[in-house]
């Protein structure tokens, strides 16, 4: 008798758990374009079998694009990947991008953050900006937003351009002695001490500052700002956040510390591939290279002594850098078709939060992870025509970039938590490019490199760029 009630008890379990899973696979999401989807695995098979087939450790959003592709450029995409990740949609268009990043009236701060973001907590803590929601991402916000301001970065000019030197001093002993180097780990220690000077005005040498050594600078700051009289004020952007604050609590040192740590996060690493980016592609785009040059001739003079730039730009930087558009159009393009962020938005299941396609269809977004998958959204054919996948900066200059709906460039995202440090990245990146572009000649070794023709020289494509042995990409983050 025992044994009868436990086979029928374990019969309806299984045909309970295999009916819900056949409703979570092949149900519950149906209604969303998508690829057709295995009634135990979901979608991880197949895209399993997709990394395969092409290079294994290429960007995720690379798969996702090919994936997108074969399926017709459908206005979104379910990704099922359950159980290792929520159901996720992808969005690969602009118009659906701006309905998740603007204000509405259920979301007045723009759609939540999804929680893809928590594995980080370790590095930039509890009471990040990173993460916070409602009044206390706005409070945060609003103490922060004054020191990332273009007003208050020219003050900051200087201290940025004095990270320069050791920068270029190791450019030269490469360039001298034409030995290979990695550019990623020059520019990243560079992009972490400018990070670092902006912020706290300290020297960080790009090495990794331990918690308590934070917590003293951050202390000597606050004491600095408090002390000092009106005038003398310490620049940088920490001590503009303190101007309004009482005494320095545990809890506000604390708080502090997580937004530095943020900043260096969120700064570090975007900052240098977007660089790396932008180097590659003058080194083999001769054209743009020749047009960055003659702009800084114009701008700068024929000088091309970087420390004799670095003083020009020091002197006079925010009349001279305003302008130097092709460089601005350089970074612009690099952004648009290699993006190094994106966001991630989820809404409580019961919010209503819909989308809408140009064809006029909604969509329910509610409990699903959304994806406005910039590397897709900047690759619009719609938006940016047959050239959309080449690298192409004149496409910014003149009336030619009147035609580009705002919206369809969002390598910062847009609305309410854009990227608080896009006016920081865009100094930072014009003053770099404006001191290296005009001496240095960057040859690019291994992936990604020309190919020669008989004499030894690189071939240009039907594109202006060098042809390549195989094609530089972008790897998980
Ligand atoms: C090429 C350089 C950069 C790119 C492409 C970039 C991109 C982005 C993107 C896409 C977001 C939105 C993330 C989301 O919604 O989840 C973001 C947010 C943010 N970024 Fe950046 N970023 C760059 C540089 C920087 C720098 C230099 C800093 C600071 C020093 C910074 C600090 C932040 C912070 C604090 C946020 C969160 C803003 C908020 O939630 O209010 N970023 N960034």
């Amino acid at each position: 008798m025992l044994s009868l009630f436990i086979i029928a008890g374990t019969t309806l379990l299984a045909s309970y758990f295999y009916t819900k899973l056949r409703y979570v696979r092949l149900t519950q999401y149906a209604h969303i374009p998508q690829l057709p989807p295995h009634r135990f695995w979901g979608h991880l098979k197949a895209f399993g079998e997709l990394t395969q087939r092409g290079i294994p450790d290429r960007h995720p959003d690379k798969i996702f694009e090919e994936t997108w592709i074969s399926m017709g450029r459908p206005p979104l995409m379910l990704v099922d990947l359950r159980p290792g990740n929520a159901p996720m949609v992808l969005v690969p268009t602009h118009d659906i991008a701006e309905q998740i990043s603007k204000p509405t009236q259920l979301f007045p701060l723009s759609t939540t953050k999804s929680p893809t973001w928590t594995h980080t907590i370790p590095i930039i803590g509890e009471s990040s900006i990173l993460g916070k929601e409602g009044d206390d991402w706005k409070d945060l916000r609003k103490k922060y937003n004054p020191g990332f301001t273009s007003q208050h970065l020219w003050r900051l000019l200087p201290l940025i351009i004095e990270k320069m030197g050791p920068f270029c001093d190791y450019l030269d002993r490469f360039s001298a002695t034409e030995e290979e180097f990695s550019l990623e780990k020059l520019i990243s220690n560079l992009t972490f001490d400018v990070i670092g000077a902006a912020v706290m005005e300290v020297d960080l040498q790009a090495q990794h500052m331990d918690r308590s050594k934070q917590s003293e600078t951050i202390q000597q700051k606050y004491a600095e700002v408090k002390e000092e009289a009106e005038g003398t004020r310490s620049r940088s952007i920490l001590a503009l956040s303190f101007q309004d604050t009482g005494s320095l609590t545990p809890q506000l040192l604390s708080e502090t510390s997580d937004q530095v740590r943020s900043f260096l996060f969120a700064g570090h690493d975007t900052n240098t591939g977007m660089l790396q980016w932008a180097f590659y592609e003058l080194s083999r785009t001769p054209r743009a290279l020749k047009a960055v040059r003659s702009e800084l001739d114009e701008v700068l003079g024929p000088e091309t002594d970087p420390q004799v730039i670095c003083s020009t730009l020091a002197e006079r930087g925010q009349h001279l850098l305003p302008r130097i558009t092709y460089i601005n159009a350089v970074i612009k393009e690099t952004l648009r078709l290699h993006p190094p962020a994106s966001t991630a938005r989820i809404t409580r299941p019961g919010s209503g939060f819909t989308v809408k396609t140009s064809t006029g269809e909604e969509y329910l977004m509610d409990g699903l992870i959304m994806y406005p998958c910039a590397s897709i959204i900047q690759r619009d054919r719609n938006v940016f025509g047959d050239t959309a996948d080449d690298w192409v900066p004149e496409r910014w200059l003149g009336e030619a970039a009147d035609n580009i709906p705002p919206s369809a460039w969002r390598p910062f995202e847009r609305g309410p938590r854009n990227c608080i440090g896009l006016e920081l990245e865009n100094l930072e990146s014009r003053v770099i490019i404006a001191i290296v572009a005009r001496k240095y000649d960057f040859v690019k070794t291994g992936l990604g490199e020309s190919a020669l023709n008989a004499n030894g020289l690189p071939i240009l494509n039907n594109k202006g760029q060098y042809r390549v042995h195989s094609e530089l990409y972008n790897k998980p983050g």
